[in-house]
């Protein structure tokens, strides 16, 4: 290899992983997981999880994701309004991959099957619907009813 070919590949090479790490990094960053308390059948949410305070100004999330220790998929929280939270067990129902959350919908990165912000199946290869759970809003708080 010359030494114009050696510092051509080196420079492409610089360029796509400094791309990469950009790219993970907004991937990163573009979830929020809400802080929630494990009461006895629920998860309390504080609702001003849904909004981020940016430079100043109030930014409203669309959902948030919540986590509990002893739940192995987090939970996709949606606001449809505030006092209407559509809430999914992140579990893909085909063969059990944790889903990713995209703003109004989900995907499963293991074959593909989506679903929206109900948890309707809206592409295969999933058939059934993912596990919803009801919600209710108390003062500032969004309970999750975990049965
Ligand atoms: S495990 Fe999700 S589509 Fe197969």
């Amino acid at each position: 290899m010359n030494r114009k070919k050696f510092l051509k590949t080196c420079g492409l090479a610089c360029v796509s992983g400094t791309a990469i790490v950009t790219l993970l990094q907004s991937c990163a960053s573009s979830h929020y997981y809400a802080t929630s308390e494990l009461t006895e059948n629920s998860l309390k949410v504080l609702k001003t999880e849904f909004t981020q305070d940016k430079r100043g100004q109030a930014i409203n999330r669309k959902y948030v994701l919540v986590k509990a220790e002893n739940l192995n998929f987090p939970i996709y929280l949606y606001k449809l309004n505030e006092t209407e939270y559509s809430a999914l067990w992140m579990e893909c129902t085909h063969q059990g991959a944790e889903l990713s959350a995209h703003g109004e919908y989900l995907t499963c990165p293991s074959h593909g099957a989506e679903f929206d912000k109900f948890g309707n199946v809206t592409e295969g290869p999933a058939q059934k619907n993912l596990r919803k759970f009801k919600t209710t809003v108390e003062g500032q708080y969004i309970f999750i009813q975990l049965s």
